[in-house]
């Protein structure tokens, strides 16, 4: 029933859940993200059954913020990574708990560490001293005691991660070798109590035994810290960075494996700190399968010996598809949607998007079953990272629609933006500056 078979390159070229592709692009306008309400919980539920039980999810919003799917994911049990205040707010009118939020980030504002004080989150994630003063002050002025993480850059790099985040100079984290320091520091602010400890080493890990090889890591320097210190932490965020399969050479991940290696380290972890719990934080894994990437072909061209087919939505709305923020870009999974024609022979396109520019590309020598004008092109395995991590205002197209499928039915969960809300915040308005 799922849109995508997990970890697969497939893509349900038909329908995804009960509904098919067409159908919804009768009703919403391409290009659009559909996302399958089914293969979210079935994802988590594997991952919560195969890893150690006793583990805390939190579910990044960075991956995708749609208080639709937020909500879907913490109705299925997690919690919430939040990094500004319109995410904040998302979780918390989405019915989150306050003590199940934290907040990460290495540039907090103000008014975001007000907001973290005012409702009372799980915890804080400091990333540097100077934050833990700021942090302190705002909580003295509003008379509460706040929870804090010290999010740790450990001397340790992240193995086989895409986006290393550790083990060298990084905006992120306060370095090891500064721990003392932070927490002769920490013991001055009584405003602050800390509650924890964080380490993110990086993400689109694909490798088990990295994944257990970082986790056992961080718990060891959390050990250290906690018997050198004495300190008695409720939690200890061990990061997650689980990727996902994209590209045709790559593994997925073997959650079985990954299981069976951690259970060793979290259960030695745990005898030791039995009151201290385990907390693992993602976007792309919990919700980037889910998703399939909808775009039509408006023009077919040929151009010197190639087929182009230039779609309605390219990297604007799907920057990761066209290796916005990658070295090297390649092809996500990619099929023509909709009932094979008599003749499926495959046609070599260059799948292009409506921006003025080359890099436009969301598919290169890809091969498809032959394209005609007005088809729908479908990007699986595009649930994170998509629209809002795209350039959308560029060539002002503006932010897709966004639909949640659950068997037969499909919710608008995003209108498409229109020419009045793209317009709407431009303003000519006079600021009344004071001079002199
Ligand atoms: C601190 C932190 N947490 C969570 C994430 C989410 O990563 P992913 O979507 O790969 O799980 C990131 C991504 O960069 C991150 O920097």
């Amino acid at each position: 029933m799922s849109a995508l078979a997990p970890d697969s390159q497939y893509i349900h070229t038909d329908k995804i859940e009960g509904v098919p592709y067409q159908l919804l692009a009768d009703k919403v306008p391409t290009p659009f993200y559909a996302y399958s309400a089914t293969q979210i919980k079935t994802d988590f539920a594997e991952l919560k059954r195969i890893l150690p039980q006793g583990i805390d999810y939190f579910y990044s919003l960075k991956a995708n913020p749609n208080k639709t799917l937020v909500a879907l994911l913490h109705q299925a049990g997690t919690g919430c990574e939040v990094c500004s205040l319109v995410e904040l707010e998302i979780a918390l009118r989405q019915g989150v708990a306050p003590g199940d939020i934290i907040f990460v980030g290495p540039g907090k504002h103000i008014n975001e560490l007000t907001q973290c004080c005012l409702a009372g989150i799980k915890a804080v994630v400091v990333e540097s001293i100077e934050e833990m003063h700021l942090l302190n002050d705002i909580a003295a002025g509003l008379g509460v005691v706040q929870n804090i993480a010290l999010r740790i850059n450990p001397d340790f790099t992240g193995e086989k991660a895409k986006l290393v985040m550790s083990g060298k100079p990084r905006q992120f984290g306060i370095d090891e070798q500064l721990l003392p320091q932070a927490f002769a520091v920490l013991g001055k602010l009584v405003q602050l109590r800390l509650a924890g400890i964080h380490i993110y080493l990086g993400t689109r890990i694909l490798d088990w035994q990295a994944l257990a090889n970082n986790t056992q890591n961080i718990l060891a320097l959390a050990a250290t810290l906690q018997q050198d210190y004495g300190i008695d932490l409720d939690f200890v965020d061990v990061g997650g960075g689980f990727g996902v399969r994209y590209f045709d050479k790559e593994k997925a991940l073997d959650l079985a494996a990954l299981g069976e290696a951690l259970l060793p380290v979290v259960n030695n972890y745990r005898q030791r700190f039995p009151r201290c719990k385990i907390v693992i934080e993602l976007g792309r894994f919990l919700i980037a399968r889910a998703g399939i990437f909808v775009t039509r072909v408006n023009y077919l061209k040929p151009s010197r010996d190639e087929w182009f087919a230039v779609c309605d939505g390219g990297a604007n709305c799907h920057g990761s598809a066209a290796g916005i923020n990658s070295l090297i870009r390649r092809n996500f999974p990619m099929a023509r949607l909709g009932p094979p024609r008599r003749n499926n022979d495959q046609h070599r396109y260059q799948v292009t998007g409506p921006l003025c520019t080359p890099t436009d590309l969301l598919g290169e020598n890809v091969l498809l079953a032959e394209l005609r004008s007005g088809d729908l092109i479908g990007i699986g395995h595009s649930g994170a990272y998509g629209a809002s991590a795209s350039p959308v205002s560029f060539l002002s197209f503006g932010h897709p629609a966004e639909v949640l499928v659950e068997n037969d039915q499909a919710f608008l969960i995003r209108a498409a933006d229109s020419v009045d809300t793209l317009l709407a915040p431009q303003v000519y308005q006079c600021l009344s500056l004071a001079h002199g």
